[in-house]
């Protein structure tokens, strides 16, 4: 089987309050995007690369990695898994089969580890469901009522933080998503759509700074992150 990227990069980002989806701003000398796409271009394992736009999308047009013959579009939709769907119906299109293995990684997580991918295609590529990078729940976690007052602590020995890339089978992600979202489940990941298909994935502890670009704050952090590197 081969394997394939699947990047959505469709959001607005509105939780990061800037003037442009969160994709589109700036880390050192470049987006965010392009530093996502960088860690996928420079595999010698992957045999193409997906990436979800939104529709009228102005900023892909202007960056030179619009022009790489190994990425293709595909159609953003109004939630994550919609854009995820539509890679995938565009994965098939390139002639991505149903046993090839997907990795689906959000644009705005831009500093995931050579290490970390190499880790999840080596642990994964014999295994019968597929499976994501995660780490452990590290701080106490509380639930919370609707008045903004503790009602309890999670247990957090079990707990875990889904990261991305989430790496399954072609057919059976495109199977499980699109059941899971006729059924009105919410699909917030792709493990979420197959863990609902009944089978479950496995967890790879990753790094923990492989982090989501998600508020203003995030995007300080890997500014320092990248100061360190340079
Ligand atoms: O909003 P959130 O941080 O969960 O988004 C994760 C990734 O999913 C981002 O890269 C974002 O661009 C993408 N996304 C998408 N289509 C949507 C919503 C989010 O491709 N409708």
């Amino acid at each position: 089987p081969f394997f394939w990227a699947l990047i959505p990069a469709a959001g607005i980002g509105s939780r990061m309050r800037a003037d442009r989806p969160k994709q589109y701003l700036h880390l050192a000398e470049k987006t965010i995007i392009e530093h996502t796409l960088d860690c996928f271009l420079s595999h010698p394992q992957l045999r193409g690369i997906v990436v979800s736009l939104a529709e009228h999308d102005p900023y892909w047009p202007g960056l030179p990695c619009a022009a790489d013959e190994r990425i293709s579009r595909a159609e953003g939709g109004a939630e994550r898994a919609d854009s995820v769907l539509s890679g995938l119906l565009k994965l098939t299109e390139l002639g991505a089969r149903d046993h090839d293995w997907v990795l689906v990684h959000d644009a705005a997580r831009p500093n995931l580890a050579r290490e970390d991918l190499d880790l999840l295609l080596s642990e994964l590529a014999d295994d019968p469901v597929g499976g994501l990078l995660a780490v452990p729940a590290r701080d106490t976690l509380k639930r919370a009522g609707a008045d903004g007052r503790v009602q309890g602590t999670v247990d957090r020995s079990t707990i875990w933080q889904a990261f991305t890339p989430q790496m399954f089978r072609v057919g059976e992600l495109q199977r499980a998503m699109a059941e899971a979202l006729i059924a009105g489940v919410a699909v917030t990941d792709e493990a979420s759509a197959v863990e609902w298909s009944g089978k479950s994935p496995r967890l790879i502890e990753g790094r923990s700074d492989n982090i989501k670009v998600t508020r203003p704050e995030d995007l300080l952090t890997l500014n320092r992150l990248w100061q360190q590197r340079t």
